[in-house]
């Protein structure tokens, strides 16, 4: 029986996980809600919650496992990409602990972790009762090799994952990553922070074809995304028309403000997934994985749903609750690097800009 905490602060999100052999026992993620009223996530404040935050949450997550400290076999954390100064706080407090108790430590990459999300029990077991251990139900595993598309708010990469931790970059962001353009079109609508579950949440009611914004392509065939382009129509739109700075979504009539949110969600589902169904069908994969907090988002659900069972391919999201960052998917990637003997010396840094692969197409 193997058990390990796993730690997550690469952003605002500070949580702790404990998994005993591949089996979720517990999740405990605080959200920093305070970040809202700035409209985004200030990294100087990001770390001094995660500061206050850590040793609740990790004792909170031990707790709901009905885990001793002393019984853990092993201590992961993530050590980026991410803000450096949220990173250090997760990451020194894993490797200290791991020290203080003399067992070892993995610093794990948060892209890999977002991969193997996909490798996680179905959370709903887990919220029905506590801390059991957790029988899959419905959601299956990826097969190697499997294309993963991950989308999150500093990332928009396909990436075809050979075997464990075997990645070849197939396209990755040039600028803007879908989640940071809902993010930055919500503020523009003066709808909120985070954007895209309200985005999500709006465009429900909305017309899709409302407004034909941009869908960013880029030369025929490449499987690189841009999607700034597509954010700055979206604020030409609304400078034309008189709705930015002022007024925004207060007095914005709510079926016009659906249907932009909908205009708009439409451009950057139609490029992720019809970028995904090209890279599956150039790469000859059966099984198709998503990961990211943009997998959380509905249209984009559906749409790789349908397209997949018409291509005859293996759909894989995880459950809603491990598509944002969460401690269970650090500990999953921390699990299966144990087992394999990669442990991480002590001395392993914070990297903001840590990159999933150095091998690039
Ligand atoms: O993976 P994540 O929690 O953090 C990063 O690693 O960046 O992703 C956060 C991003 C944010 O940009 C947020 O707006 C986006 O995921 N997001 C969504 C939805 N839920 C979260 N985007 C679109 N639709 C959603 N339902
Ligand atoms: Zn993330």
């Amino acid at each position: 029986m193997v058990l390990v905490l796993g730690i997550e602060t690469s952003c605002d999100e500070t949580s702790a996980a404990v998994l005993c052999d591949g089996k979720l026992l517990s999740n405990v993620i605080s959200l920093q809600v305070f970040h809202e009223k700035y409209g985004g996530v200030v990294p100087e404040l990001a770390s001094r919650a995660h500061q206050k935050l850590i040793v609740p949450v990790v004792d909170e997550a031990l707790q709901r496992a009905s885990v001793e400290k002393s019984r853990l076999d092993g201590v992961a954390a993530t050590y980026g990409p991410g803000l450096v100064g949220s990173l250090l706080v997760g990451l020194n407090f894993g490797k200290a602990l791991a020290f203080g108790l003399g067992k070892p430590f993995v610093g794990v990459n948060h892209m890999e972790a977002h991969i193997f999300s996909n490798f996680l029990p179905d959370g709903s077991a887990l919220q029905k009762d506590g801390v059991t251990s957790i029988v899959r139900g419905e959601h299956s595993v990826p097969e190697f090799p499997f294309l993963c598309l991950v989308v999150s708010g500093g990332h928009t990469q396909l990436v075809l994952v050979k075997r464990a931790f075997e990645y070849v970059m197939l396209g990755d962001t040039k600028d803007d990553a879908a989640g940071e353009a809902f993010d930055k079109v919500a503020k523009m609508l003066g709808i909120g922070y985070p954007g895209g579950p309200l985005i999500d949440k709006y465009a429900r009611g909305g017309n899709r074809n409302f407004v034909k914004f941009p869908r960013p392509y880029l030369e025929k065939g490449s499987l690189e995304f841009s999607f700034s382009g597509l954010k700055t129509s979206v604020l030409y739109y609304l400078k034309g028309r008189g709705l930015y700075p002022s007024p925004q979504s207060s007095t914005m009539n709510h079926q016009l403000l659906s249907d932009l949110c909908a205009s708009f969600q439409a451009a950057v589902v139609d490029v992720l997934v019809d970028k995904t169904f090209l890279a599956a069908a150039r790469h000859a994969v059966r099984d198709v994985a998503v990961a990211g907090g943009v997998a959380a988002n509905s249209e984009l659900r559906a749409r790789l749903k349908t397209g997949c069972d018409r291509r005859g391919l293996l759909l894989h999201i995880p459950p809603m609750e491990f598509c944002t960052d969460n401690g269970a998917m650090i500990a999953m990637v921390g699990w299966m690097k144990l087992r394999e003997g990669a442990v991480s010396p002590y001395e392993l840094n914070a990297v903001a800009n840590l990159e999933l692969t150095e091998e690039y197409r």
